[in-house]
């Protein structure tokens, strides 16, 4: 039976060593509080770091721990050095990643050594897992500290489903761009089918740096990647809504209630629960309720603050200054406004169960959550369905993942001191009816959405990703490969035309990587040498490349988009007389908007001028391009000129060289009995309309096109011509 592989750095259970021995604590974050309810529900093994270092343990020890893991927790451990946990987790994870992506770019560290061990630790995980993959298996990894880990397993495993799901924002593209090892993050990610985010602000970001960095275009979010569709979407995650909202009467739980009420004595609960983290706002909360106190003097004595910090990466040092920096604060308010009888905050520097947040939750009257940046913040929600009566009210800040879900409730700017103030008064003093009626919305559609929804949403769509991209890949390829190659066999006498970059090799920036490596040239040299073939490579480049780079093949070429011929034994002859007196003039519109529009650029071919604009920001493309069209159009209408338009380019060529009508002059005066022609551009496009009705065209990738078969990429095509080539005659 194929099951489901979770994976993330931290495990639901952190092992704890003391003098008593072992124990195993229920970890504390969003991620492993979220996931443990659906891990416990599936069959489903858990992957991922117990939360102590090798060095604490003996062989013995960590042979019971696996055991104890795998029989009680079903999870499998993966181990880390002092050193690993140093310079990944507290060091690359930690000190790079986590504040990037929370915008805290004063903290982000670039350190070559951390990156390593980024790279080393995900290279570890990947070979934990891989005994376990099986075919058919679903792989979900989550969050920021495995994103190469969807890479490494698609390729040694294509076959799999790999879901990843960041739990913590994705930054806008200005901010990612500053990572020194952006590139590579990426296409890590770009290994999964489905890649999940918690808001669709976060999946904008996320297309647009892969469109700027990469290249790649998204169509309806999804971006065709090495032949495969990769699915990009939003799925807000959710809680286990019964657990928080259930009604509790154990012992343990009616004591702590007990404990709750007799302290307060009728005060009022503001409560705030979250890691220790700088980008949860807390001191400026802790700031915004000293000044709630001396705003509101009146509600002395009626309000405790109950604030809750969780410990967390205390080794980073930015997490240690911040919690001096709290206590400081917090001695700092209860000395200026306690009275013999009434201290106004209430700061615990510890993990607290889930069922003692619930009893929290159950009496606190606001919750304050007031983030600076939060990829979701699940307590907001778990306050929200612990209070069943509907009478509590939660203050959020916008720049929290969940403030787009619960927008009825009070929402403030975690920067704006006074809007906090403001939000504590407002959210204290909401009448009854207005507070049950925001929680009563909010209660319902919590309940809808919980965890469970959350997981089977982002399964299920994996699921539709990968059987969709399975269907449109052996569609294509089948359909081709079984006319086509059975066409093939039947031939005696073949015409087979075939365009370069994109169709025969990856389309690379960097021209000079597109040099073709030994298996196309063994490929070639297979079809070239099979008497029945005369092949013709029709390419846009110029002729002194192609010659260098394929040459040494008894090959044809069309070089320069049809300017130059070549025969097989290397002659090359113009096949038209330019007239270039046209270039000077269109040449100095296209200056004027190279000018206006910083990156784009002019490239001089021969017989064309291309304006290229790849490398212009593409909201500025997106306003000027038009203008940029009307004015060559303007421009050329008396001229023997056309207008071209292709990827991220704008041609004005001389009409009488195409593609298309170079390679009409071979079919002239000759009876094939077999033709084929293939592509992946729009110059191409000339090609297949020149094509007669019994040729067989093949486009390559999903733009619009005249040919009447599609492959998703260069790699198919390359499988299509090793059937070809090996294809013996029956
Ligand atoms: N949590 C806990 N004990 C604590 C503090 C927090 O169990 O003492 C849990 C809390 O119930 C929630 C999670 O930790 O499920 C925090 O998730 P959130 O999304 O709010 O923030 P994160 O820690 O993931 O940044
Ligand atoms: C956030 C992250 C999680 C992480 C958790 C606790 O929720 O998204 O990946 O596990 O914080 O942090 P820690 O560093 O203790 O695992």
């Amino acid at each position: 039976m194929s099951k489901m592989i979770l994976i993330s750095n931290r495990l639901p259970v952190t092992i704890k060593k003391d003098s008593q021995g072992f124990e195993y604590e229920s970890s504390v974050g969003g991620l492993a509080t979220g996931l443990k309810s659906y891990h416990e529900h599936t069959n489903s093994i858990w992957v991922g770091w117990p939360g102590i270092t090798n060095e604490s343990l003996s062989s013995e020890e960590t042979i019971d721990i696996r055991q104890v893991l795998d029989k009680q927790f079903k999870c499998l451990p993966v181990f880390m050095s002092e050193l690993e946990i140093e310079e990944f987790y507290y060091g690359f994870c930690n000190k790079t990643i986590w504040p990037l992506f929370h915008y805290f770019t004063n903290k982000t560290e670039y350190d070559l050594d951390l990156w390593e061990a980024y790279v080393k630790v995900n290279k570890k995980f990947f070979d934990v897992v891989e005994p376990l993959i099986e075919n058919g298996d679903t792989i979900w990894i989550h969050d920021y500290q495995l994103m190469l880990l969807p890479q490494m397993i698609k390729e040694k495993h294509p076959n799999t489903k790999i879901g990843f799901f960041l739990h913590i924002p994705f930054p806008s593209y200005e901010i990612f761009r500053l990572l020194v090892w952006r590139d590579e993050i990426l296409q890590g990610l770009l290994g999964a089918d489905l890649i999940g985010f918690h808001t669709y602000e976060y999946v904008r970001h996320f297309l647009s740096s892969v469109r700027r960095l990469l290249g790649f275009d998204n169509n309806l979010n999804h971006i065709i990647y090495e032949d495969r569709n990769i699915h990009v979407d939003a799925f807000p995650m959710g809680i286990d809504h019964e657990r928080f909202a259930k009604e509790y009467d154990t012992p343990e739980f009616l004591t702590e209630v007990r404990q709750i009420k007799q302290n307060t004595r009728g005060e009022k609960i503001i409560l705030s629960v979250d890691r220790l983290d700088y980008t949860k706002g807390i001191p400026e909360k802790i700031r915004a309720f000293d000044e709630f106190l001396c705003k509101y003097p009146e509600y002395k004595g009626k309000v405790r603050f109950h604030l809750i910090v969780a410990p967390s990466r205390i080794e980073v040092d930015t997490y240690e200054n911040l919690k001096s920096e709290i206590d400081e604060l917090v001695s700092q308010i209860n000395g200026k406004h306690a009275t013999v009888s009434w201290m106004p905050i209430w700061f615990y520097f510890q993990s607290f169960s889930q069922e003692s947040l619930i009893a929290l939750y159950k009496h606190a009257d606001v919750l304050l959550a007031t983030p600076l940046r939060d990829g979701m913040n699940l307590v907001a929600k778990e306050y929200i369905a612990a209070r069943t009566d509907y009478k509590g009210m939660v203050v959020i800040s916008e720049t929290a993942g969940v403030a787009s879900e619960i927008g009825e409730v009070v929402v403030v700017n975690a920067n704006d001191c006074n809007a906090i103030v403001n939000g504590i008064k407002t959210a204290l003093e909401m009448p009854t009816e207005e507070k049950i009626a925001v929680n009563r919305i909010l209660n319902k559609r919590l309940k809808r959405y919980n965890v469970e929804f959350w997981a089977d949403q982002f399964i299920n769509s994996l699921s539709q990703t990968t059987e969709d991209s399975k269907q449109s890949a052996t569609k294509s390829i089948d359909r081709s490969l079984s006319v086509i190659t059975d066409a093939y066999k039947k031939a005696s006498k073949r015409m087979i035309f075939l365009d370069y970059d994109g169709t025969l090799v990856g389309f690379e920036s960097i021209p000079q990587q597109a040099k073709p490596d030994i298996e196309l040239k063994r490929l070639l040299f297979n079809l070239v040498e099979d008497p029945k073939n005369t092949v013709v490579i029709v390419s846009g480049r110029d002729r002194f490349t192609l010659e260098s780079w394929l040459g040494d093949l008894r090959l044809y070429m069309i070089a320069a988009h049809g300017l130059w011929r070549r025969e097989p034994d290397g002659e090359w002859v113009m096949t038209a007389t330019l007239d270039n007196s046209w270039k000077a003039n269109v040449e100095s519109m296209m200056q004027m908007y190279t000018d206006r529009m910083p990156g784009a650029l002019i490239e001089e071919k021969d017989y064309s001028l291309a304006f290229h604009y790849r490398q212009c920001e593409p909201d500025m493309v997106s306003m000027k391009l038009g203008e940029v069209r009307a004015a060559l159009e303007s421009l050329i209408q008396s001229n023997n000129l056309s207008i071209q338009e292709g990827n991220k380019v704008i041609e004005v060529k001389d009409s009488r060289v195409d593609k298309g009508q170079s390679a009409s002059a071979f079919l002239q005066n000759q009876k094939f009995d077999f033709i084929l022609a293939v592509g992946d551009d729009y110059t191409d496009e000339d090609l297949f309309m020149a094509m007669p009705s019994n040729a067989h065209t093949i486009k390559i990738g999903t733009a619009n096109t005249n040919a009447s078969f599609r492959l998703n990429s260069w790699k198919s095509m390359r499988s299509l011509l090793k059937e070809l080539t090996n294809t013996k005659e029956n």
